[in-house]
């Protein structure tokens, strides 16, 4: 299970840590309170908070950091049952990690809906007018058209529901960069069986780790870079991810040239 916290070694600020956390840094977006970005209601009188933070994801092309290609290490090793995450930046994707191991909790940038008539479009249809900060309208009925991120109030995914075989089968399972505060995702963490050892790796204790902790919980407080490269190196696997690092980053500069 991930969240902003892994994306933040790319450069990508996280929700609610203070100061440095999007959420404490809307002031220029003239929302009535933070969440609003995410919120219907809000977005149906004002999209343009929203589009213009997906205008700077898209713009920006964020790279995917050693957080996302330990996690891509591990599915090369055929030991990633699931990647469960809750950001909508994509770097899973790039990472090469592939689809059919990722459930995109809050959704992605990869389709999008009319708000009006429902009908779905390829994500890509919206970046001509967001990169110029048009709103995208539906060329059939003229309604906003809104990527398919999971806003406040939203059904899930359809995929979130693997959770229910997923979970019971795992025998591990790491937390990595989030605060456990947003539902139904923060349950999941409850969803392994009481046998099964819960790894959190964030700088602060969150959610069931600090209420609820289970006798086989382990706790990497800190830096998450810090305590994956350490993880990492206990498995004697610093090499590896140095070269697999190496050879994912020469890709990505091909694309980008
Ligand atoms: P949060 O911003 O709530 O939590 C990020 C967590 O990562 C915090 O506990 C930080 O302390 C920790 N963190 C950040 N950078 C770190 C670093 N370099 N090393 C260690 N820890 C670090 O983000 P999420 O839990 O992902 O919804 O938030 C959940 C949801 O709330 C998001 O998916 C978003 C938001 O509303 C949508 O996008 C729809
Ligand atoms: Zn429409």
């Amino acid at each position: 299970m991930v969240g902003a916290g892994i994306s933040t070694p790319s450069g990508i600020p996280d929700f609610r840590s203070p100061r440095s956390g999007l959420y404490s840094n809307l002031q220029q977006y003239d929302l009535p309170y933070p969440e609003a970005i995410f919120e219907l209601t809000f977005f149906s009188h004002n999209p343009k908070p929203f589009f213009t933070l997906a205008k700077e994801l898209y713009l920006r092309s964020y790279r995917p950091n050693v957080i996302h290609y330990f996690l891509r290490l591990l599915h090369d090793k055929g030991l990633l049952l699931r990647l469960y995450t809750q950001n909508i930046d994509g770097l899973e994707r790039v990472s090469g990690i592939p689809a059919s191991k990722l459930v995109e909790a809050h959704g992605s940038f990869a389709s999008a809906t009319c708000t009006v008539c429902r009908r779905p479009f390829p994500g890509k249809d919206i970046w001509a007018d967001v990169t110029v900060d048009r709103i995208p309208r539906c060329p059939v009925c003229t309604g906003v058209v809104k990527p398919d991120i999971v806003f406040f109030g939203e059904a899930l995914p359809q995929r979130f529901l693997m959770h229910v075989v997923d979970f019971p089968m795992a025998d591990l399972l790491l937390i990595l960069g989030t605060s456990l505060e947003v539902e139904p995702f923060a349950s999941l963490s409850e969803a392994v069986q009481s046998s099964v050892p819960r790894l959190l790796i964030n700088r602060d204790l969150v959610g069931p780790f600090a209420w609820r902790p289970r006798s086989r919980d382990v706790v990497q407080l800190g830096d998450v870079v810090h305590g994956v490269e350490r993880l990492v190196e206990l498995l004697g696997w610093t090499e590896e991810l140095q070269d697999l690092i190496q050879q994912e980053t020469e890709k990505l500069n091909r694309r980008d040239r």
